[in-house]
């Protein structure tokens, strides 16, 4: 059912038809629950939110509070200013092996506002859009906003939610105008492998079709060294890197992310944002330069417990009869199963069981809904380990009771 049927004719004179083709983010629905026991003095154990738990480190404030110090606030060049832009593709080149110029790099408000503005400038009425499932909660809402048609593209949960390039190739149709893919993902913490994503990289250059790939989590990976589709450079003709700093640097509030990608796809993109946000505000830029030129050992720290709070996370599961989960290799989230436990009263759907939860343990879960998937909970676990273990018990709990 699209937004439009069931929005009331007086209301559809007020808004354009654009608007009713989108949804509020569904994880609102638990945030706005959870505020309001927190209003009444509840204690809550917080998965809920995709966010580090970590302060921004030190270095990156400093280089923020100095630019505002020497009245670096002023409005700087629409896609970032050059040093930054240098910086942005000197970090990519370094890591991952791939030859982006300055002037094929966009910095943008938060890489989701990389993302819209890619699907805006690329993506027409009709044109499909290939997105695995599950999914980010903003890549639907995006691609429909801009008028495309998401074809959801199933993956299986014996497989840790892997994608394929079998299963991209055969979700290809002569109308696919993009594909978004997500490594290591939210939520599933799944990861392609490297001849995978060199084969969908390939495939999707001989046809002609975009891969927008979100590299959100790139830094958070465990297994493996990170590979970037742009290290395929030879195809980089069909590839827009989404980046941000946000995960990687613990820097969710500041808004820094970033776009690598063709040079005329990269000057609609700025040319899109300087009719809307114009540049980023100058002094995160300035940070932004300082997290990325700067050590990255903070990286390195923040990983690793990333990685102990993840194992953490997936013991304490276990001993919960009937959950079962899959073993993310990246990100900081986890996707239980929570199937067995479904269909019951009061716990029909995984809506209805993380409004429990919240309302009776105190945990703060997003239902599978807002992923495409039906029987998980997502669980973030960028949390203290404090907390892993104290909303694991009330869990545990929890689920004896059901
Ligand atoms: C998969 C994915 N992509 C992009 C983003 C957007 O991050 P930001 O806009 O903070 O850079 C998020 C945030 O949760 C995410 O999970």
């Amino acid at each position: 059912m699209t937004a439009t049927t069931a929005t009331p004719a007086s209301a559809q004179r007020i808004f354009a038809e654009r608007i009713g083709r989108i949804e509020v983010s569904a994880t609102m629905a638990v945030t706005a629950e959870a505020a309001k026991l927190r209003a009444q003095g509840a204690k809550l154990v917080d998965f809920g939110a995709g966010e580090p738990h970590f302060a921004t480190p030190r270095h990156i404030k400093d280089a923020a509070i100095e630019a505002i110090n020497g009245n670096f606030t002023r409005y700087t060049v629409v896609s970032g200013i050059p040093e930054l832009r240098k910086a942005i593709v000197e970090r990519h080149t370094t890591d991952f092996g791939s030859n982006y110029t300055p002037e094929e790099a966009v910095f943008t408000t938060g890489g989701k506002l990389a993302l819209f503005n890619a699907i805006q400038v690329l993506v027409d009425h009709g044109d499909e859009v290939i997105l695995p499932v599950p999914y980010w909660v903003s890549y639907k809402d995006i691609i429909q906003y801009g008028g495309g048609k998401v074809v959801y593209l199933e993956t299986s949960e014996a497989e840790n939610f892997r994608i394929t390039a079998d299963a991209i190739e055969k979700a290809i149709t002569p109308r696919t105008k993009a594909i978004v893919l997500n490594s290591p993902s939210n939520p599933a913490g799944s990861v392609i492998a490297p001849t995978d994503l060199e084969r969908i990289v390939r495939l999707a250059h001989e046809r002609g079709i975009y891969l927008l790939l979100d590299e959100c989590y790139v830094y958070l990976q465990f297994t493996g060294a990170p590979v970037s589709g742009g290290s395929f450079t030879d195809a980089k003709e069909h590839i827009i890197i989404l980046g941000s700093l946000s995960k990687t640097y613990a820097m969710t509030g500041w808004r820094a992310g970033f776009a690598l990608g063709p040079k005329p796809i990269i000057a609609a993109m700025s040319k899109l944002q300087s009719q809307s946000t114009s540049s980023t505000a100058s002094f995160v830029q300035k940070a932004s330069l300082a997290a990325l030129t700067g050590s990255q050992d903070c990286v390195t720290e923040m990983r690793t417990d990333y990685l102990k709070l993840r194992d953490r996370i997936l013991g304490r599961l276990a001993e919960i009869p009937g959950v079962t989960c899959t073993r993310p290799e990246g990100a900081f989230y986890v996707y239980p199963n929570v199937g067995a436990y479904l269909g019951k009263p009061g716990a029909q759907t995984s809506i209805e069981l993380a409004s429990r939860l919240l309302n009776e343990a105190h945990v703060v879960a997003v239902p599978g809904e807002a992923f495409g998937t039906k029987e998980h909970i997502r669980l973030s676990y960028a949390v203290s380990h404090d907390d892993v273990e104290e909303g694991l018990s009330r869990m545990k709990q929890f689920f004896a009771k059901l």
